[in-house]
């Protein structure tokens, strides 16, 4: 074996092209070429090493908050530095224990319901026969959800103005001019200048309606409105605590460290706004391949039909049922398996470890790769066809399926049973 970890000789700059155009197929690429051990390089970036051997990443996931540490995430996406995302080791452990109860299944659950008829209401909107494009009407139910779950909000104006914040912020972060400029000239550098023009902006509750030539100015408009909602919110959830919401906002800005003291203001804001980003693409995304996969194969969809009509007769409004729902927790599975949200999750270690045969420094930055484990022929078999059954009566490790993450990073909003 080599003492050094191979990787592509491409420069940086090249590699960064090549994965932002397509992460997924790039890392497929290395993998096939170097192994389940491979290094890339992006631009401005110190480096990562991708894993893709589970017994690897078993180690990485099990690593405890000693082990690793906070490390500046190659991404240009400015979340607000503090967003529990960006943090590890003992930082991360605190902002965890923190943030955890308010998002528990059992202090949510009562948005569970609305869930449900928000979606039944979806479904019913469709016009069968009619050609309806997925992606939009996914992107206006999940902002349905965060904006009442996350925000609590009920009233239509304030529920609008937030569909419209955030998806013109998603929109533009994620659209191909940023996404492209941050794999040539830095996911660090990106994220720093855009952090630098929202902390400028002096824009106030509705003020952002006006679009700018540059994107860069919209953006800060746009963060600094929406960061203007969390404030006022916080301000309003602490003054006012008999008034009982529920919201994930409420029960943070409530919430208290052992000593008493409430998480200060700009830190709560900046998990607020995460969240409300982190759950947004993420959740229409999903459902998109989801959707994709129903349609693609009609037996899974008639068997799904089937348990619904088993589990909930005719009566589709009671959450408390969609734990019976064994098998179309099984086509989710299956979904996500093929196509994950992200193709990988980020560590930094902070003490040296072997890892494939190789002793790692500390500081080395690791991706456990999602998407090539997750069609390992070695775990899966027929990895590349659709076959929801695979998840009946078998349990996959944590290392082998993980596309809500793992270890004590794993994914913090609600995965039910998944
Ligand atoms: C289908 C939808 C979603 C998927 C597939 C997803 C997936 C993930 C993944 C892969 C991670 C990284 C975990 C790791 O590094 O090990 C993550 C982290 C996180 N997710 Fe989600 N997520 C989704 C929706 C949401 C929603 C709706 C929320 C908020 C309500 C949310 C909040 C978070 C937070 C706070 C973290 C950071 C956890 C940490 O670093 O400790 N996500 N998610």
């Amino acid at each position: 074996m080599s003492s050094t970890i191979l990787g592509s000789k491409m420069p940086a700059l090249f590699q960064g092209i090549s994965f932002g155009a397509d992460p997924f197929g790039f890392l497929a690429k290395q993998h096939q070429q170097f192994g389940a051990v491979f290094k890339i390089k992006l631009p401005g970036d110190p480096g990562r090493v991708v894993l893709c051997d589970p017994e690897d990443i078993k180690k990485v996931f099990e690593l405890s908050p000693s082990d690793t540490q906070s490390h500046d995430l190659p991404v240009h996406f400015n979340f607000g530095q503090q967003f529990i995302l960006f943090q590890d080791g003992a930082t991360h452990t605190e902002g965890r224990r923190f943030l955890s109860p308010p998002l528990q299944e059992r202090r949510l659950s009562k948005y569970g319901d609305f869930m449900l008829q928000e979606t039944s209401e979806l479904i019913d909107s469709l016009e069968i026969g009619a050609v309806t494009p997925f992606v939009p009407l996914l992107d206006h139910l999940a902002l349905s959800i965060i904006s009442r779950c996350i925000f609590g909000a009920v009233e239509s104006e304030k529920r609008a103005r937030l569909h419209f914040l955030i998806n013109r912020w998603a929109d533009k972060t994620f659209s191909v001019p940023l996404f492209m400029s941050a794999m040539l000239f830095s996911g660090f550098k990106v994220r720093k200048f855009l952090d630098k023009h929202a902390r400028q902006s002096t824009t106030k509750y509705g003020d952002s309606q006006k679009q700018s030539l540059f994107i860069w100015k919209e953006l800060a408009n746009i963060k600094a409105e929406i960061e203007d909602i969390i404030r006022m919110d916080i301000d309003f959830c602490r003054k006012h605590p008999e008034i009982d919401r529920g919201d994930v906002l409420a029960n943070l800005a409530r919430a208290k460290y052992e000593d008493g003291s409430h998480m200060d203001t700009q830190t709560l804001i900046d998990q607020i706004f995460g969240m409300s980003i982190a759950g947004y693409h993420t959740t229409s995304i999903t459902t998109s391949w989801l959707l994709r996969d129903i349609l693609t194969y009609p037996e899974v969809f008639k068997k799904m039909s089937e348990e619904c009509q088993t589990v909930f007769g005719n009566d589709r409004t009671d959450s408390s049922k969609i734990p019976q729902l064994r098998y179309i927790q099984a086509v989710i599975q299956e979904s996500m398996r093929l196509t994950p949200i992200t193709p990988v999750v980020a560590r930094t270690i902070a003490k040296p470890m072997v890892l494939g045969g190789y002793t790692l420094p500390a500081g080395t930055h690791i991706w456990p790769c999602v998407s090539e484990v997750q069609r390992d022929p070695t775990i899966w078999e027929k990895p590349e066809c659709f076959q929801p059954e695979r998840f009946i009566g078998t349990k996959h490790s944590i290392a082998e399926y993980f596309p809500w993450g793992g270890g004590r990073k794993r994914h913090a909003g609600l995965t039910g049973r998944l």
